[in-house]
């Protein structure tokens, strides 16, 4: 099976038997209170889903990524996974003291060991890896958290829970032994944030032709306020995979990641975890975790040659898919000769706005199963539910 990042699957869940004195101890700690995008770096640091990282960066390793997407020893790392703390929480807190990490109810979720105490260039972040100005949610982000930042290793008491997706939240550990159990040798990866449209389901359906197994690894972070929620895009792949694709090729879990809509370095994010979860492939297509347009249509494409051979996992690339009319089926640029009027593709925009009407997108474009979940969704939000 393919390595993890780095070459060890990273654990930072603490034994039973530890775990009553970790809570003991906390006790007496300092407290810092996670916000949701931290609680799902923290679950994803303690399963090893962002292996080799052991806790969030300290200083040294912050400058590397933020500068040349490299921790301090040199290895490949591509955007900040940071603890964000306020004035108040950092006032009894020096390097080298523990602190205890809490979720927003009081509930203790681990203990870090403080390696780093500093107040970060936000605006440098922003421009580095965001390539942002103050409109990029990078920013909106940036400016909602506290102006300090603590980094060093993590101890987990327990993950943080969750109400929904129960039987779709599978730690990397999980899916290798499921892709082992099923026999899979190669596995592509599927990272989305929106519900499966007909263009996404044929760069699925394309690396379901080259890999034994398709893992569909939708992203249930936090997302923009007007990208579907994961709770409507869930019921939508699971009609959809119901029905049009082979199960006993095809696995759904869901991934816990916060999108920071940060274009070719999050590509490298999502490749990272995906081969940490033990996929071999990634799908990476036109605008990968791209937002208006900071970035340029294939630029999460073009930075992994640029990476040397620093990752494992390979990325299935792909041009502009589209329902095309000349060939009567999915196309790309590479495939069909048809023009732009033959093409039947939807914006984002356009579908929110078909939807919000109460209008069904085009079969060419989206499942008529997967339609109906969206207009009972957005029918619902019109009616303030
Ligand atoms: S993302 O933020 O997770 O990248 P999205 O869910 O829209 O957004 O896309 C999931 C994957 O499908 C990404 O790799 C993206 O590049 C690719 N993709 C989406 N739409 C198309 C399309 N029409 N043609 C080619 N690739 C696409
Ligand atoms: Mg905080």
């Amino acid at each position: 099976m393919i390595q993890p990042h780095g070459g060890t699957l990273v654990d930072r869940l603490v034994s039973d038997e530890a775990r009553d004195a970790l809570l003991a101890q906390a006790e007496s700690l300092p407290s810092v209170t996670l916000d949701s995008r931290e609680r799902s770096d923290l679950e994803m640091i303690a399963t090893g889903a962002m292996s080799p990282l052991t806790g969030f960066l300290n200083q040294a390793d912050y400058e590397g990524v933020v500068e040349g997407m490299r921790l301090a020893n040199g290895t490949l790392w591509p955007l900040p996974v940071v603890l964000s703390a306020t004035d108040e929480e950092v006032a009894a807190v020096a390097e080298g003291d523990r602190v205890a990490l809490r979720d927003a109810d009081g509930a203790l979720l681990g203990v870090m060991t403080v390696e780093s105490k500093w107040q970060p260039d936000k605006q440098r972040e922003l421009q580095a890896c965001f390539r942002g100005d103050e409109n990029h949610p990078a920013w909106g982000y940036l400016q909602s958290s506290g102006s300090w930042y603590l980094g060093g290793p993590i101890e987990v008491v327990a993950l943080p829970r969750h109400e929904n997706f129960l039987e779709h939240r599978l730690t990397p550990a999980q899916t290798r032994a499921a892709f082992a159990e099923r026999g899979w040798n190669t596995v592509s990866a599927f990272q989305t944030r929106n519900p499966i449209h007909r263009a996404h389901e044929y760069l699925t359906k394309v690396a379901l032709e080259q890999t034994d197994g398709l893992l569909v690894h939708p992203l249930v972070g936090d997302t923009k306020s007007d990208d579907v929620p994961s709770e409507v895009r869930m019921q939508c792949y699971q009609v959809l995979l119901e029905k049009y694709y082979p199960m006993d090729r095809t696995l759904l879990a869901v991934y816990p990641q916060a999108m920071r809509y940060g274009g070719p370095r999050e590509a490298v994010l999502h490749a990272i975890c995906r081969q940490n979860y033990g996929c071999t492939h990634i799908i990476i297509g036109r605008d990968h975790a791209g937002v208006g347009d900071y970035y340029g249509t294939f630029d999460a494409q073009q930075i992994f040659d640029d990476l040397g051979d620093d990752l494992e996992i390979q990325t299935l690339r792909f041009e502009h898919a589209f329902y095309c009319k000349l060939t009567g089926g999915m196309a790309t640029t590479k495939s069909s000769p048809a023009g732009p009027e033959d093409r039947i593709f939807l914006s984002g925009t356009k579908v929110r706005e078909m939807l919000s009407k109460g209008e069904r997108p085009p079969a060419e474009f989206t499942r008529p199963e997967v339609a109906d979940i969206l207009i009972d969704a957005y029918a619902k939000r019109g009616a303030g539910v």
